[in-house]
């Protein structure tokens, strides 16, 4: 299949893997890259910027395909060092970079002088208007479902996305509830070039997860996911458990008044617990209503081939069957 985002890329499916926290390593980027999509490294799960160099090497000798570095600029408790994280991109030949959270402008040029792609994620047609004028290649457009940061405008891709469709004249990827190739004919069928999925990519055989993250995903019915952190204007879509249970209590309790402050304890630190020791109730993780979709743990090419053969089954014979009918 080609479309706008096969071409600028250099890739054979319009399919991409989001950054994801404690997830995006080396293993998958390179396995979603050899299986034909667009593999990305999370820049700031790499604690320097020299880990995250070491890190796009390691993923260089497990791919020769291209794959793509998240840089994610979202409140933190202590800035990190994002231009010595962007220095490690370039000079480890990265050629694709997807920008998340706060406006990326200010290291536009600096991405752009190195000759980089940026896709931003925006969970707005505003948000994507705004990175079409900045300069950026194209935007991965994430709806409500998404697990993650919805971000506050609570927009279902049922309506971002042909509303995206109308006013962008970059190229951009659905985002947020993709699982299959029902997905992705959607997809295309509402204006985008492509989708970009973060949950369905937990559960694979290549994720550097835990077997009781995968499982959990198994597990859960579209459901299971609550969003957290709405009061002071972070929300996340979570998979619920006991500490988000916790944590919407403490919402309840304090309403506006809370502050971060007050659900470290369910936020700070969390992923390398869940995602690396298997804890699965030390905190808020995020995930998508599209967990309700997943039932299986396939290699990224069993995946990636399943999803490119329905999608020209659904095309080919669904669709087109119904206007021959
Ligand atoms: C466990 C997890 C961690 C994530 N971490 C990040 C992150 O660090 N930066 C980012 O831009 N997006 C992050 N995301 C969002 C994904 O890149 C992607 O946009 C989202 O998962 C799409 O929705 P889906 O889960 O319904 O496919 C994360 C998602 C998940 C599930």
């Amino acid at each position: 299949m080609k479309t706008r985002i096969t071409e600028l890329f250099g890739i054979e499916h319009p399919i991409i893997q989001g950054g994801m926290h404690f997830v995006g390593f080396a293993e998958l980027a390179s396995a979603v890259s050899n299986a034909g999509g667009l593999g990305i490294i999370t820049g700031l799960t790499q604690k320097t910027p020299k880990d995250l160099a070491t890190e796009i090497a390691r993923c260089h000798e497990m791919t020769d395909k291209p794959f793509g570095v998240n840089l994610t600029f979202l409140p933190a408790f202590t800035a990190p060092d994002y231009p010595g994280y962007i220095d490690a991109v370039i000079d480890g030949g990265i050629k694709i970079v997807e920008t998340a959270g706060r406006n990326p402008q200010p290291y536009m040029e600096q991405l752009k002088k190195a000759d980089i792609k940026v896709i931003h994620k925006c969970t707005s047609v505003r948000h994507s208007l705004k990175a079409e004028a900045i300069g950026c290649d194209a935007v991965s457009v994430d709806g409500f479902e998404c697990g993650g940061h919805p971000g506050e405008d609570d927009m279902p891709n049922m309506i971002l996305l042909p509303r995206a469709a109308e006013e962008l004249k970059i190229p951009f990827v659905a985002s947020g509830g993709m699982a299959d190739a029902r997905s992705l004919v959607a997809s295309l069928a509402m204006g985008a070039d492509g989708m970009n999925m973060g949950t369905r990519f937990m559960a694979t055989k290549e994720a550097p997860c835990h077997e009781n993250v995968k499982e959990a995903i198994i597990n859960a019915s579209e459901l299971d996911t609550r969003l957290v952190m709405r009061p002071i204007r972070n929300t996340e879509r979570v998979l619920n458990n006991s500490a988000v249970e916790r944590l919407l209590e403490k919402e309840k309790e304090l309403g506006s008044k809370i502050k971060i402050e007050d659900i470290m304890d369910e936020v700070a630190g969390v992923y390398p617990k869940v995602m690396l020791d298997g804890e699965m109730n030390a905190g808020a993780w995020s995930c998508g209503m599209v967990a309700g979709l997943i039932n299986d743990i396939p290699s990224c090419k069993e995946l990636i081939d399943g999803i490119m053969a329905e999608t020209e089954a659904l095309i080919k014979k669904r669709l087109e069957g119904m206007l021959t009918a």
